[in-house]
C-alpha cells in the first residue's frame, strides 16, 4: 500500500505553519483536531460572499443553499448512506439528547435499552434517563483491568428479547480500543435491537462505511474530524421513519430534519463539505480512485496505518514505565491513537509541566467518567491524555516520548 505522505498532508492544514503555534507539538487532538485549508476557505467564502439566507432565488442564497446541500451529500456517498441519513446539529452531545427525547416517546415501559460504563457521558446521561420513563436500563461493563468491552457479555443483556435499542462507542475516548462494530450490530438486530454507536473518537481516524458497519445511528463530532464545530449523525431511513420526529411538523418529510429542531449553522454545515474536499484531495494525492466510499476507505486505510507505525513506540515506552498505568490495549493494531494513562501525580499538572517540553496535552476526566471510575482511577488525579491523528509526524512522537520521560 502507499506511505501517507505526511509533508503533503501537514501543508493541508495552516495552523502547522501557524508561527505562534511553532515548537508546539499537538496531542490534545481527541478533544478537538486542527482545521484543515478547505473548510477554512469555505467558511471564509460563506461568511464574505454568501452569509444570507439560504435557498433563496438570488445567487448568494442559490450557492449557500447548494453548498449546504454538497455538504451533506459529499460526506454521506463517503459512509455509504442517502443524503437525507445524514443530518448535522450543534454537537454530538445535543443530538444524542434530541434522539434520546425521540426514543422517550417510541419506546413503552417494559422495553430495555443498553448502555455502556466505556462511553463518553453524550452516549450514556441521555439514554439512561429514560428509566424515568419506566424503561429498563442495562448496563453493558467494562474489564475493570483491561477497559474491555466484550461483546460475549452483551449475549446476556440481550437474551430475554426485551432490549430495543444498544448504545456504545466506536472507540472510546479513555480506552482507545476499537470495539467490533459490526458484530456487534449484527447481535443487537438479531435480537430485534437498533444500534447507536458514538462514533466521536473513531471518526477522525478515518470516515466509516455505516452502511457495512450495520449501525443504525452512527454520530460523530466534524470538529474534530478536521471540520467545523457541528455534530453529524447518520441515522438510517427505517428507524429515522419510525422514530417520532423532533422538528417542526411541516418538516416531518424531510428525513434529514426531523432530529435537528435547532435552526441549522448554516455556514458550518457548507464548510463541512470541505471535510469532503480534504478527503478526496488525499485520495487523489495518493492515486486512490473510485466511487466516493471507495476513496473514503482508502483515505481510512492511509490514516490508520501511519498512525499505527507511529503508536506502537508510544504504546512500548509506556507499557515499560512502572510509575503509570496504560490504559486500554497495549497493541496498536487494537486501539486508536488516543492513549490516557494514570498517574502518581494529578495529571493536570503533568499537561502543566509538558508546556515548556513543546507538547500540547491535556490531564482530567474528559466526560468519561464512568469509564475512569470503572477502571478504578482517582477521579481528582483524572488521567493524562495524549492523542493524535494522521498528520502527526514521527518526529513529534519522538519528541513526546522524550518528554514524558523527563516528566513521569
Ligand atoms: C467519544 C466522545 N463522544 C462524544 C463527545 C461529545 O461530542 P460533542 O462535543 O460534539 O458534544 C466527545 C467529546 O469529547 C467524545 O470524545
Amino acid at each position: 500500500m502507499t506511505e501517507l505522505d505526511i509533508n503533503w498532508v501537514r501543508a493541508q492544514f495552516p495552523a502547522f505553519s501557524e508561527p505562534t503555534l511553532q515548537g508546539q507539538a499537538f496531542f490534545e487532538n481527541a478533544g478537538g483536531s486542527y482545521t484543515c485549508k478547505p473548510v477554512i476557505d469555505r467558511l471564509n467564502r460563506y461568511y464574505t460572499q454568501r452569509k444570507v439566507q439560504p435557498y433563496g432565488p438570488y445567487d448568494a442564497s442559490r450557492s449557500a443553499g447548494q453548498e449546504m446541500d454538497e455538504a451533506r451529500t459529499r460526506l454521506a456517498a463517503m459512509m455509504g448512506v442517502e443524503a437525507d441519513e445524514l443530518s448535522f446539529g450543534p454537537s454530538t452531545t445535543q443530538n444524542t439528547y434530541v434522539l434520546a427525547q425521540a426514543f422517550r416517546q417510541y419506546l413503552a415501559p417494559g422495553d430495555a435499552i443498553v448502555v455502556t460504563n466505556q462511553d463518553h457521558e453524550a452516549n450514556s446521561g441521555p439514554w439512561r434517563r429514560l428509566a424515568d420513563e419506566g424503561l429498563e436500563v442495562r448496563e453493558w461493563r467494562i474489564d475493570p483491568e483491561t477497559g474491555h468491552l466484550d461483546p460475549a457479555a452483551l449475549d446476556d443483556l440481550l437474551a430475554d428479547g426485551k432490549v430495543r435499542l444498544v448504545c456504545f462507542p466506536h472507540c472510546s475516548n479513555v480506552v482507545g480500543e476499537v470495539n467490533d462494530v459490526a458484530a456487534i450490530c449484527t447481535k443487537a438486530r438479531a435480537a430485534g435491537a437498533v444500534t447507536c454507536v458514538d462514533g466521536v473518537s473513531y471518526a477522525p481516524h478515518g470516515l466509516v462505511n455505516v452502511d457495512a458497519l450495520g449501525a443504525d445511528i452512527y454520530l460523530f463530532s466534524a470538529y474534530k474530524t478536521y471540520g467545523p464545530h457541528q455534530g453529524i449523525m447518520v441515522i438510517r431511513r427505517a428507524l429515522g421513519e419510525a422514530l417520532p420526529n423532533q422538528g417542526h411538523f411541516f418538516n416531518a418529510d424531510a428525513l434529514y430534519k426531523r432530529f435537528t429542531p435547532a435552526g441549522p449553522d448554516h455556514a458550518q454545515i457548507a464548510a463541512s463539505a470541505g471535510m469532503a474536499d480534504y478527503f478526496d484531495a488525499m485520495a487523489a494525492h495518493h492515486g486512490i480512485a473510485g466511487d466516493a466510499a471507495t476513496r473514503a476507505a482508502g483515505v481510512h486505510d492511509l490514516m490508520r496505518a501511519h498512525e499505527e507505525h507511529l503508536l506502537q513506540p508510544l504504546l512500548d515506552y509506556l507499557t515499560s514505565k512502572n510509575s503509570v498505568r496504560l490504559l486500554g490495549p497495549t497493541r496498536a493494531s487494537r486501539r486508536a491513537p488516543t492513549v490516557a494513562i494514570a498517574t502518581q501525580t494529578p495529571a493536570a499538572g503533568i499537561a502543566e509541566q509538558l508546556v515548556p517540553l513543546g507538547i500540547m496535552a491535556g490531564g482530567g476526566d474528559f466526560y468519561a467518567v464512568r469509564a475512569l471510575q470503572a477502571q478504578g482511577i482517582d477521579l481528582d488525579h483524572g488521567v493524562l491524555r495524549v492523542s493524535y491523528t494522521h498528520y502527526t509526524s514521527e518526529d513529534e512522537v519522538a519528541k513526546l516520548i522524550g518528554a514524558l520521560d523527563k516528566v513521569l
